[in-house]
C-alpha cells in the first residue's frame, strides 16, 4: 500500500473511532501535515486552550505537547484528555521548575508572575497570569504599571513584550525553546537578501526576534513588511495579505497550513531545520491507538489544578 493510501485508511479509522468516543481532535499548527488534516480544531496555543474550554466532547485527543494537554485537562476535569505520545514534551517548559520559580519569587516578594503557557501545571499553579505569544503584550498591559513582574520562561518573548510595553520593572527568566532559538539573525538576513520583496513573519520565541526588533527600529528591516506574530497570527496575516512571498521564521510545520490555505502564494522557511521533535511524536498510528485503547490519559492532581486554573482563565479572557 502506498504511504498516502495508508494515511487515508488510518484517517478514516480515526474518524470512526472519534465518533464512537464522542471525541474532538485538537492539533497545533506545528503538527505533521497528516495530523493537521484530521484536526477538528487546528490552531495556536491560545486558540487550542479556548477550544478545549468550550468543547462538549467527552474525550479530547490533544495533538500537541504535554503542557497543552495538561492545560486542556485543567480546564476540563470531567473529560478525558489523551496525549497520543507521552514523550511529547517541550524544552522551553523544561527550562523552569517549581523549585526554581519559588526561589525566584522569594527574591522578589510581591511581584506578579506571568507565565507563558509553555510551562508545567506545577509552575502555572505558582503563577498569577498565563499568556501565549498571541496575548502576552495584552496580559502585561493589563497589569498596573507600577507592579513588578516576573516573566517566564522565554527570554526572547520576554524581551519582545518588554520592548513593546516599555516595562522596566519586568524581570525575565533566561529560558528558551531550542527550536526557535536556532532560528538566528544570520538565517533571517540571508533569506531576506535572497527574497527582498517578501514579507517577513517572525515568531517572538525566535533567536532572531530581539535583533529583528532593533533592526526594525533602525530601519534595517522594512516596517510595513516585518511582523512579529504567534503562529495563528501568521496564518491570519498570510491569508489577508496581498503579498505573494513570505519568509516564515518559526517551526516549519506551519508551512503545510499556510500553503494549503493560500494556493499560489510562496512560503519560505527562514531555517528549514527548525523542526520540533516533540510535536512530530504525534502520528496517525498513535492517535488511532489512543482512541481505541483510551490510553495516555493526562491527569492533573486536584490541588495543582485548582491553583493553575485561575492564571489560565485569565489568559483565555485576555486578548482576541
Ligand atoms: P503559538 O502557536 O501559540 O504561537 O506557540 C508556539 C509554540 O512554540 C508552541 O509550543
Ligand atoms: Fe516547545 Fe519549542 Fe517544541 Fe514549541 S517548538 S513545543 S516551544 S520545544
Amino acid at each position: 500500500m502506498s504511504a498516502l493510501r495508508h494515511d487515508t485508511v488510518l484517517q478514516q479509522e480515526i474518524r470512526l473511532w472519534k465518533e464512537k468516543r464522542n471525541a474532538v481532535i485538537l492539533a497545533h499548527n506545528y503538527e505533521l501535515p497528516e495530523i493537521q488534516d484530521i484536526a477538528d480544531v487546528l490552531g495556536d496555543s491560545l486558540a487550542l486552550a479556548r477550544a478545549a474550554a468550550k468543547t462538549d466532547a467527552d474525550v479530547i485527543v490533544f495533538c500537541g505537547v504535554h503542557f497543552m494537554a495538561e492545560t486542556a485537562a485543567i480546564l476540563n476535569p470531567e473529560k478525558t484528555v489523551l496525549l497520543p505520545d507521552l514523550e511529547a514534551g517541550c524544552s522551553l517548559a523544561d527550562s523552569i521548575n517549581v523549585e526554581q520559580l519559588k526561589a525566584w519569587k522569594a527574591e522578589h516578594p510581591g511581584a506578579v508572575v506571568v507565565s507563558y503557557v509553555n510551562t508545567s501545571a506545577g509552575v502555572k499553579a505558582e503563577s498569577d497570569y498565563c499568556c501565549t505569544s498571541s496575548n502576552a503584550v495584552q496580559v502585561v498591559h493589563s497589569i498596573p504599571v507600577d507592579q513588578e513582574i516576573l516573566f517566564l520562561p522565554d527570554m526572547f518573548l520576554g524581551s519582545y513584550v518588554q520592548r513593546v510595553t516599555g516595562r522596566e520593572n519586568m524581570h525575565i527568566w533566561m529560558g528558551e525553546c531550542h527550536v526557535h532559538a536556532g532560528i538566528t539573525p544570520t538565517d533571517v538576513n540571508s533569506v531576506a537578501r535572497e527574497y527582498p520583496d517578501a514579507d517577513l513573519l517572525i515568531h517572538p520565541e525566535c533567536g532572531c526576534s530581539t535583533s529583528s526588533m532593533y533592526m526594525l527600529a533602525d530601519g534595517l528591516l522594512p516596517q510595513d513588511k516585518t511582523h512579529l506574530l504567534s503562529t495563528g497570527g501568521m496564518l491570519n496575516y498570510a491569508k489577508a495579505s496581498s503579498a505573494n512571498t513570505f519568509i516564515v521564521a518559526t517551526e516549519t510545520g506551519i508551512l503545510h497550513q499556510m500553503e494549503k490555505a493560500n494556493p499560489g502564494k510562496k512560503f519560505i522557511a527562514a531555517n528549514p531545520h527548525a523542526v520540533c521533535p516533540f510535536m512530530k511524536k504525534i502520528t496517525l498510528h498513535n492517535v488511532l491507538e489512543a482512541l481505541q485503547e483510551m490510553n495516555h490519559v493526562i491527569e492533573v492532581p486536584s490541588e495543582i489544578r485548582a491553583r493553575a486554573k485561575t492564571p489560565i482563565d485569565r489568559m483565555i479572557a485576555i486578548g482576541s
